[in-house]
């Protein structure tokens, strides 16, 4: 599903056949989890090693930011302390809770479509607790802690962000129920994952697959090569995406407030448009 450090929707595959079947070959432990899917992080038991490669992972990330990502991205990440290790969700949760009542809760690794949405409708946002390996420091499939910590946290900060990622999950669990999951997952991509925003006329990054990949967030902002096109959601959901490369199309928000506004319609009548077409 991917290139460097981002994830797949959670809505473009089916992964509850492998969820409920810990030999099934999906990474991460899934034996002590509570129904929602949930596990403690232990944060004592991640090693030396991978204490020392996340904090080469923020550090080589940090560097790229300040041209590059959304001042929300920026004035988060400065309040976070992600350089001094592997972050403790709980005393994450007490910031975060302050500042939009959302929680970080911890997951074995990926979850199921209607678990993962059912988590958003709730205001709590799953990150998975285990960290890549040094072969994969450049390129990793799966969604892993350093994806989902130093990619979407950051944004969970901003209000009106997390307004809309919570309607999203209510937006989400109706599109499963109406059959309009696949185009709504695209929605989710090319905002929440590789989204773009236009800020004092500078184009800059606020999705989290461009945010924790360097080769992603100099493609998306810098190359000659992707198209760059206005944020509109139904250009979006009838644009499908690359899972194992980089975009070939971004979509530049003018505000967050745009994207809030403009999913806040019924898309019952949107899915009726696509189904017919
Ligand atoms: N407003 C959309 C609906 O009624 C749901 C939605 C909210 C979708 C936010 C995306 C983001 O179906
Ligand atoms: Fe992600």
């Amino acid at each position: 599903m991917q290139n460097e450090g981002m994830q797949t929707t959670p809505a473009a595959f089916d992964i509850s056949a492998k969820t409920h079947n810990p030999n099934a070959g999906l990474r991460g432990n899934y034996a002590d989890m509570a129904a929602d899917f949930t596990v403690r992080q232990h944060v004592g038991d991640y090693t030396s090693e991978e204490q020392a490669r996340w904090l080469r992972l923020v550090a080589r990330q940090l560097a790229l930011l300040p041209t590059r990502a959304c001042r929300e991205f920026i004035d988060a990440v400065a309040k976070l302390d992600m350089q001094r290790g592997i972050p403790d969700f709980a005393t994450v949760n007490v910031a975060l809770n302050a500042a939009t009542n959302w929680q970080l809760v911890a997951v074995p690794g990926l979850v199921p479509d209607d678990v993962f949405f059912t988590h958003l409708a709730n205001r709590r946002f799953p990150v998975t607790v285990w960290l890549r390996s040094e072969a994969e420091f450049d390129y990793i499939v799966e969604p892993d802690i350093f994806h989902d910590f130093f990619g979407h946290v950051p944004m969970l900060f901003t209000p009106v962000y997390a307004d809309h990622l919570q309607a999203y999950g209510h937006g989400a669990l109706k599109a499963k129920r109406l059959g309009g999951l696949d185009w709504l997952a695209r929605l989710y991509w090319y905002t929440i994952e590789f989204g773009l925003i236009r800020e004092s006329g500078e184009i800059r990054a606020y999705g989290a697959g461009v945010l924790s990949s360097p080769k992603e967030l100099i493609h998306a902002l810098e190359s000659a090569a992707p198209r760059r096109r206005p944020f509109d959601v139904m250009t979006i959901m009838r644009t499908p995406f690359l899972i194992d490369d980089v975009q070939s199309s971004y979509f530049i928000l003018e505000s967050f407030e745009q994207l809030h506004h403009d999913t806040a319609p019924d898309f019952t009548p949107y899915y009726t448009a696509l189904r017919n077409a």
